[in-house]
């Protein structure tokens, strides 16, 4: 428990499962008076972390709605405008491959659809939480980018990829124009977790391989990426600023 976080409200996207989740839970554990999450299609899975959240003495709320497309992202923005509108730290984790396809398969809607979940939607829940963080002088976001940004993705996963690089390079941008008000803003970029996301889009032969790849000889779990995020919120991360931390048991050294 961190008295640093006492009084501070969260917000995490994607918590519905996986590393949101973890982050989620995480974070009220350590002692953030409120945690918000924010969730898709998953009520059951949200509805179970906001129970674990409670239980860690934090306060909650959910709110659904479907960031890959501009509707969704309005309706999440208007939700916090009337009911929390002063976020302390934002966690930018809701995400996905959507679909693996490749350039002759790729549709404009899909193209849309990847961008506007995994890119689109940091920049402009940014926006919406900065002003109040900006008026405090205090703030911190915590945004997912992936290890697909630096080898530019799997089979059928270029623009997924790209959406992360993206994130990483609007990481440093955010941070040259918040740091000096008060609002840090950092990345994480993930190797390959053992969760969901890979249950759905890649083969046990695909994470084997992958496996294989990973000098610590094993794939990450959510709890890891988890303490990192929170790590970066902590004051213990004070001088962090504008970096994508690596984060795959070795995956990839460059
Ligand atoms: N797993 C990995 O190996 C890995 C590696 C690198 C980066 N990442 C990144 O880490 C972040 C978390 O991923 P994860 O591994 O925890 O994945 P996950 O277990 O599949 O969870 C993804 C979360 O994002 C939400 N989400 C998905 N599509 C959405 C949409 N259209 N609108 C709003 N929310 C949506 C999901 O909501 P519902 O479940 O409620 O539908 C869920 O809460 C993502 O940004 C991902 O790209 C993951």
């Amino acid at each position: 428990m961190r008295a640093e976080f006492e009084g501070k409200t969260a917000l995490v996207t994607g918590a519905s499962r996986g590393i949101g989740a973890a982050t989620a839970v995480t974070l009220a554990r350590e002692g953030c008076s409120r945690v918000l999450i924010h969730y898709h299609m998953h009520t059951e899975g949200a509805e179970q972390v906001m129970r674990e959240i409670r239980a860690a003495g934090a306060e909650t709320a959910g709110f659904q709605s479907d960031l890959s497309t501009p509707s969704g992202l309005g309706q999440l923005r208007q939700q916090l405008r009337q009911l929390a509108p002063e976020v302390d730290i934002l966690i930018n984790n809701a995400g996905s491959l959507v679909q693996r396809a490749s350039l002759a398969e790729f549709t404009q809607e899909l193209f849309d659809r990847v961008m506007d979940l995994n890119f689109r939607s940091v920049w402009f829940l940014s926006q919406e939480v900065a002003p109040a963080m900006i008026r405090k002088g205090w703030g911190v976001i915590v945004n997912l980018s992936s290890i697909a940004a630096r080898h530019g993705g799997g089979p059928g996963a270029a623009i997924y990829a790209a959406s992360k690089a993206a994130v990483a390079c609007i990481t440093k941008g955010l941070a040259k124009e918040l740091a000096p008000r008060g609002v840090r803003v950092n990345a994480v970029s993930p190797g390959t977790v053992d969760n969901d996301f890979h249950a759905k889009f890649s083969t046990p032969e695909m994470l084997e391989a992958m496996r294989k790849s990973a000098p610590a000889g094993r794939l990450g779990d959510n709890q890891e990426v988890a303490d990192l995020i929170v790590f970066l919120c902590s004051e213990k991360a004070r001088y962090i600023i504008g970096q994508t931390i690596e984060i795959n048991g070795g995956m990839y050294m460059v």
